[in-house]
């Protein structure tokens, strides 16, 4: 999630690391920092803010460096501050290190550094634990105190990292991250990202999983974890700076539909005891006491965020007994809500900037609640005014259409209501479990509605609907708000006028609006109402409506009522939002694609929405 380069050869370092990170700044980043090796000493220089912000700070005497780090951070562990942005240092400020992703296990390493060892520790990120485990082992070669080093760790993770003792020397690993070696004449580079390393070179080497670099400016040595040699192909790059910053996609919402299977399991990472058959989110900072009182639950968001409230509502509801209201934003602050003790609110915002919902939170602290948030973004004004954070790691998301934070909202949700559910009794503990399993086969299941061939079975059915000026969404329980979101995903990008129903509903008005071929998307993953749903499908069918159903593999009566179809894998019918959500993104995003629209950046919209 953050973006890292490096760079070793005869040209002046700071403004080449300046511009590779303002190339990695698409990614929507909140501090940023370099550590540059002068005459035998480091010298760092980091800050909150844009990579502008930190290239004003910059000295003029720095000119003649030609080694150094950079890294542009995306808060995960810590607020984003000067003192936790990246680099960080090893006591003696000997060694210093960038990272991308989590070290699951920093808290265990740093009671030992800091105790047994007597290291200083000054951040509040879970990275500053490498740069003092990498110097409690290092005996004057980096690359091997990084190889001893990394041996205690457990996470995901890019290092990029740096001695004073070693002039000219770089040296990384990654796993589960993305790094790549740039080959240059006379220098070479490193990056988390293709965009930062294209205006130098194409040629590329890419670290795998596990292995280790270390890197001057005319060698390039790669070895594995115990330290023996790798031969490494070169890579050669085609893509343009765009395409590379897409990942080869065509647009950011592609690359961030396509990333779901990553967001989602990153979102459950460390929250779920396998063995024990339990969510484990003690970090929220609720005693039991507090759950246990628990009488109601309010839940406030806005767009997709409330969406995702909605489906959380059901499942709350089911799993805990506590009832639930969910509310737009903008309309809770204007209603007079009757907020009463023993109540919590729990808003959802993928920015955490949202003004209605940030309104929303102040006015029920007002009131005398506690506020829980669910967010993307560390930091962010929702998660500081906050009580309680759940942090969705979903990564930065730019399409303006929200997608990945969408489904990790809905995790979050499943999460607490199997936490909450768990402390107040109220959920057998077989069902807890085989939600928990079902919860962990999400990934690879999402990964399934993802291939090229369910893919082109959506796409035929797309040219049809972007012909059509107004289509509908039509599903029962669950289905319905997936059906909402799907109808808003639909108008924002393709803007096609969408209109969801419970389906239920059409006959008491909306059936009037079915005309021959008209596109009505019918959700149809809930066993315990699918013959009701069935029964709507044919009222849609008889006035000629073009029906294409979202259903899940064994539900065979669906295939013979309608024009097409599209199966999930089976799935338990409370998960099932999570599966179904991603075919009705694809929807929007092919139809928008046929019509020739700006995807990434629809008409008339924002993707943070700051004022009421
Ligand atoms: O950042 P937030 O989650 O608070 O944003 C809320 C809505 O503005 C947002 O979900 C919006 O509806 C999306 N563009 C929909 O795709």
């Amino acid at each position: 999630m953050c973006g890292i380069v490096g760079y070793t050869g005869s040209r002046t370092a700071p403004a080449l690391l300046i511009a590779g990170l303002k190339k990695l700044e698409y990614r929507g980043y909140d501090s940023a920092g370099l550590a540059l090796q002068r005459e035998g000493t480091l010298v760092v220089a980091k800050k909150a803010g844009s990579v502008a912000d930190l290239e004003a700070t910059l000295n003029r005497d720095l000119e003649q460096v030609t080694v150094g780090i950079g890294h542009t951070r995306w808060a995960t562990h810590g607020r984003p501050t000067d003192i936790n942005a990246h680099p960080h240092c090893s006591c003696g400020d000997e060694i210093a290190l960038v990272h991308n992703g989590i070290i699951e296990n920093h808290q265990e390493l740093k009671d030992w550094l800091a105790g047994e060892k007597g290291h200083h520790f000054i951040s509040e990120t879970d990275t500053e634990v490498l740069a003092h485990l990498i110097e409690e082992f290092y005996e004057g070669d980096l690359l091997v105190a990084m190889r001893q080093a990394m041996n205690k760790v457990v996470g995901s993770y890019t290092v990029l990292a740096l001695s004073a003792r070693e002039p000219g020397r770089l040296v990384c690993t990654r796993q589960s991250s993305p790094l790549i070696i740039g080959l240059g004449e006379g220098e070479n580079l490193i990056a988390s990202d293709i965009t930062a390393l294209l205006e130098h070179t194409r040629k590329t080497k890419i670290l795998e999983d596990g292995e280790f670099a270390a890197i001057t400016a005319d060698s390039v040595e790669i070895v594995n974890a115990d330290g023996a040699a790798i031969e490494t192909d070169i890579f050669e790059i085609t893509w343009d700076l765009e395409a590379a910053e897409k990942g080869g996609f065509d647009h950011f919402m592609l690359k961030e539909i396509m990333e779901q299977p990553d967001a989602v399991r990153e979102t459950m990472r460390q929250r779920i005891d396998r063995e024990k058959g339990k969510v484990k989110i003690d970090d929220l900072g609720l005693s039991i006491d507090e759950i246990t009182a628990l009488d109601k639950l309010y839940i406030i968001a806005c767009g997709t965020a409330y969406h995702a409230g909605l489906v959380g509502k059901i499942i709350i509801e089911s799993l805990t007994g506590i009832p639930v209201e969910v509310d737009v934003a903008s309309e809770f602050r204007y209603r007079a809500p009757l907020l009463k003790q023993n109540q919590m609110v729990i808003v959802i915002s993928q920015s955490g900037e949202t003004a209605d919902t940030l309104a929303a939170l102040r006015l029920a602290r007002q009131k005398g609640l506690k506020v829980l948030a669910i967010t993307n973004v560390v930091g962010s004004s929702v998660a500081r005014e906050a009580d309680h954070v759940f942090y969705t790691w979903a990564g930065p998301e730019i399409a303006v259409a929200s997608t990945k934070a969408y489904l990790t909202q809905l995790v979050a949700l499943y999460l607490l209501g199997l936490y909450f559910g768990e402390i107040r009794s109220y959920i057998d503990q077989s069902v807890a479990k085989e939600l928990l399993e079902g919860l962990i086969a999400l990934p690879g299941q999402i990964r399934e509605v993802l291939s090229e061939a369910s893919i082109d079975r959506l796409r035929a059915y797309c040219r049809h609907l972007a012909g059509w000026e107004s289509a509908f969404f039509v599903g029962r329980n669950l289905d319905f708000p997936v059906a909402m979101e799907g109808a808003l995903k639909l108008k924002e990008i393709s803007y096609i006028h969408a209109e969801a129903y419970a389906a239920g509903e059409l006959k008491h008005g909306p059936l009037a609006l079915i005309v021959e071929g008209i596109p009505v998307i019918a959700l149809a993953t809930q066993k315990a109402v699918l013959d009701k749903t069935l029964s709507n499908i044919q009222e849609v069918n008889a006035r000629g409506g073009a029906v294409f159903a979202i259903t899940q593999k064994g539900f065979n009566d669906v295939a013979g009522q309608v024009d097409g179809v599209f199966y999930l894998p089976p799935v338990n019918d409370l998960l099932a939002p999570v599966l179904s959500a991603v075919p009705t993104q694809l929807i929007a995003y092919y139809a928008a694609v046929e019509r020739g629209h700006s995807i990434d950046k629809p008409r008339n919209l924002a993707k943070s929405v700051t004022v009421e």
